[in-house]
C-alpha cells in the first residue's frame, strides 16, 4: 500500500530536490549538477551531488543517495510517511486519508504524545505535595524554579503504576506506552508497571519540540544513578542530545558539549544556554554530524576527571572528522561543570565565562597532555616529547596553524626552526603515502564489490551484476524501451537477486504507465535506495545508448543459460555435451 500515484507525483514536483537541499546545504552549480558538502558525513571538499534532472542526491565520499524523500528521511530523521507529511506541508499540499499502511508512523506519533503527557504528568507531579522529595532535590542542587520550568523537569514517584493509570485514563493503550518504554511489561505478562520510579525526571526534546525520551536520576547513592529511556520508535540515544532544542537557538556557532544532564542545566542557569550532553555514551559520529549542523566549533567541557579526561581524547576526533573546530575547557581541581558553578557561589557564572574564554583549542589540550608524559628538563625527556609534538602537529591539515605550534614550541625549547620543519616534511609524507594506500584499498574493495553488503550478489556473479546494473539503470533512464526489454529478458534470468527485484519493480510500473522512481523511498530500504543512486551515478553516462543495451542483453542471456557447478556436476553424458555446444555457439 502506498500513497496515490498522482499526489506523490505532484509533491516531488512541487518540491524541487535543489530547493529543499538548499535549506539545509549550501549548494554551488557544477555545470547540469549541484554541489556541497555532505549533510551526512564529515568531509573538507565537497562530494555530495544534486541532480536536478533525475530529483535524486548522491554523495560520492559516504555513498548515501536518494531522492527528495530520501533526503528528508536522512535530514529530519523521520520515517517515509513522515517525510511525505513534511514535503506536503512545506509546499501546502493536502495528504490523501488513509490508503497508506502507516501503522508505523502510528504508532510514532502515539510514543510522541504520550511521552508529552508524561512530561507534563512528571512537572505536575514535582510541585504536588507528593513531589516534595523531587523539588527539594532540585533546590539542592541550586536550580530555580524558572530553570525547572525551562526545562520541564519532573518527578517520578515511588508508586509503581501512577503514570501508568494516568496515561491510561487518557487512553493510551498497554503496548504503546511499552513502546514508548514509559512501562515495562509483567513478568508474568500479566499487565504493566511504571519504568521510572522515585527519580527526577529530564525530558529530552528533539529539534522540533516532541518529548521523544526521559533521563531520570535517583535521589539517593543507589544504583543505577540514571536511568535512561532505551531506543524506542522515536528515539536513538546515539543520534540525540540533550538540550540542542534549547542550544541551537543560541545566536552562536558555537556548542558546548558536557557529560551530564545536571551539567548542562548548570551552565545554562549560569546564562550560557549552547550547552549539551551525549546521553550517557560515548560521542558518536552521527551525534557530531548532528552538532555540526548547528554549529563551527564545540568546547568539549568533560569533567575533569580521568574518566572524563579519556572521554575527551576519544572526542576530539570524531568531532575533528565531522569537521568541526575543538576547544577543550579544562576545569580546575577535579569538578564537573555543574560543582564548579556552585563551588564558586554568586561568582560561579563569571568564573564559569572566564574558564571557557580561557579554553584552548585541541591541539593545545594534546601537547599538554603529552608533556606531562615527559620529564622536559632532561635532554632524553625533550627529544621524546618534541618526536611525538611533531606527530601531532604533522597532522593538522592547515598550513598556518601548523606553523603557529611549531613556532611556539620552537621557542619554547631554543630549538633551530628548519630542523623542525624538515621533521615535519618527513612526516607529512609517510602520512601521505599512508592515506593514499588507504584510498587505493578502499578503491579495490568498491571495485571487486567485496565490501558490498547490500549487493553482495555483485563480488560473487561480477559480469552478469554488471550487466544486470547496467540494464537496470538503462531501463529507468529510457522507460520507453520496456517492452522491448521486457521480451528479451525475463526477471528469472537475473542472478543479482536486488538487481532481479528492481528490474521487476521498475518495469511493473512502467507497464502501469507509472514514473519508474515516485516512490522509490517508501519501497525499498535506504541502503538499496543508496545502491541505486550509487548505481545511477556511475553509470548514466556508461549506459546511455541503445547498442550497449543490446549489450548487456547479450550478457545475460548468456551468463543464464551458464549452469552452476553442482548443476553440471549432476549432468548426463548427453545433457551436458548439448551444453557446451550451445555455450559455443553463443561465444561466435
Ligand atoms: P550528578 O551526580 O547528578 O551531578 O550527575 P553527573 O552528570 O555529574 O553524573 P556523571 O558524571 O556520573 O554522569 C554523566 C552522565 O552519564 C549522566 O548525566 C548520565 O547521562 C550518564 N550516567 C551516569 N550514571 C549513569 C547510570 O548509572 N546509568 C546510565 N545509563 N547513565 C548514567
Ligand atoms: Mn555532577
Amino acid at each position: 500500500m502506498s500513497f496515490p500515484e498522482s499526489f506523490m507525483q505532484e509533491l516531488k514536483l512541487r518540491n524541487d530536490i535543489s530547493d529543499v537541499v538548499s535549506s539545509y546545504v549550501s549548494l554551488k552549480r557544477a555545470g547540469r549538477n549541484m554541489v556541497g558538502l555532505c549533510p551526512f558525513h564529515g568531509e573538507k571538499t565537497p562530494s555530495f551531488t544534486v541532480y536536478p534532472e533525475s530529483g535524486s542526491f548522491f554523495c560520492f565520499g559516504c555513498e548515501t543517495g536518494g531522492d527528495v524523500i530520501t533526503f528528508i528521511m536522512k535530514q529530519e530523521n523521520l520515517d517515509y510517511a513522515e517525510a511525505v507529511r513534511f514535503l506536503a506541508q512545506r509546499v501546502g499540499l493536502d495528504v490523501p486519508e488513509g490508503g497508506f499502511d502507516d501503522s508505523m508512523s502510528r504508532l510514532r506519533m502515539r510514543v510522541y504524545e504520550a511521552n508529552r503527557e508524561a512530561a507534563r504528568y512528571f512537572y505536575s507531579a514535582l510541585y504536588s505535595p507528593g513531589g516534595r522529595a523531587g523539588l527539594d532535590y532540585f533546590y539542592s542542587r541550586a536550580l530555580s524554579d524558572r530553570t525547572i520550568r525551562h526545562f520541564g523537569l519532573g518527578y517520578a514517584d515511588d508508586n509503581w503504576t501512577s503514570l501508568c493509570s494516568h496515561l491510561k485514563s487518557k487512553d493510551f493503550s498497554e503496548s504503546e506506552l511499552v513502546a514508548a518504554n514509559l512501562a515495562v511489561r509483567r513478568r508474568d505478562g500479566n499487565g504493566i508497571y511504571d519504568r521510572f520510579t522515585s527519580r527526577v525526571m529530564f525530558p529530552i526534546i528533539d529539534l522540533r519540540g516532541n518529548v521523544i525520551a526521559f533521563g531520570g536520576r535517583i535521589l539517593t547513592d543507589e544504583k543505577p544513578k540514571y536511568l535512561n529511556t532505551s531506543d524506542t520508535p522515536v528515539f536513538k540515544k546515539s543520534a540525540n542530545l540533550f538540550s540542542l532544542n534549547n542550544a541551537k537557538n543560541s545566536g552562536t556557532r558555537t556548542l558546548i558539549l558536557c557529560e551530564g544532564y545536571m551539567d548542562v542545566i548548570a551552565v545554562c542557569q549560569a546564562g550560557i544556554p549552547n550547552a549539551v550532553a551525549t546521553l550517557g555514551t560515548a560521542l558518536t559520529a552521527e551525534q557530531a554530524m548532528l552538532m555540526k549542523r548547528y554549529s563551527d566549533e564545540v568546547i568539549l567541557c568533560y569533567d575533569s576527571d580521568e574518566a572524563g579526561q579519556r572521554a575527551t581524547s576519544r572526542a576530539i576526533p570524531i568531532l575533528r572528522n565531522a569537521g568541526l573546530n575543538v576547544r577543550v575547557l579544562t576545569i580546575p581541581n577535579g569538578k564537573d561543570p555543574d560543582e564548579f558553578i556552585r563551588s564558586r557561589e554568586a561568582d560561579g557564572p563569571a568564573a564559569f565565562r572566564a574558564l571557557l574564554e580561557k579554553s584552548g583549542n585541541d591541539v593545545e589540550y594534546r601537547l599538554q597532555k603529552l608533556k606531562q608524559n615527559y620529564n622536559t628538563d632532561l635532554p632524553e625527556g625533550r627529544v621524546g616529547y618534541l618526536e611525538e609534538a611533531s606527530k601531532i602537529l604533522a597532522a593538522i591539515d592547515s598550513p598556518i596553524e601548523r606553523d603557529i605550534y611549531a613556532s611556539r614550541l620552537c621557542k619554547e625549547f631554543e630549538l633551530d626552526k628548519g630542523a623542525f620543519a624538515k621533521q615535519l616534511e618527513k612526516l607529512d609524507k609517510s602520512r601521505f603515502r599512508e592515506n593514499r594506500k588507504q584510498e587505493n584499498r578502499k578503491l579495490q574493495n568498491e571495485i571487486s564489490g567485496r565490501n558490498d553488503k547490500i549487493n553482495s550478489d555483485h563480488y560473487k556473479k561480477p559480469r552478469s551484476s554488471s550487466a544486470e546494473e547496467a540494464l537496470v539503470i538503462y531501463l529507468i533512464n529510457n522507460p520507453d524501451s520496456c517492452s522491448e526489454i521486457q521480451r528479451e529478458i525475463k526477471p528469472e534470468q537475473f542472478k543479482n537477486s536486488l538487481m532481479r527485484r528492481f528490474y521487476e519493480y521498475f518495469s511493473e510500473r512502467i507497464q502501469n504507465g507509472l514514473d519508474p522512481t515516485t516512490s522509490i523511498a517508501g519501497d525499498f530500504s535506504s541502503d538499496e535506495v543508496s545502491k541505486l543512486y550509487q548505481l545511477q551515478s556511475r553509470m548514466s553516462s556508461v549506459a546511455a545508448t541503445e547498442s550497449s543495451m543490446r549489450e548487456y542483453i547479450k550478457v545475460i542471456n548468456e551468463e543464464s543459460r551458464r549452469l552452476s557447478k553442482d548443476e553440471i556436476a549432476t549432468m548426463s553424458p548427453e545433457a551436458l555435451s548439448d551444453y557446451l555446444k550451445t555455450i559455443r555457439m553463443n561465444r561466435q
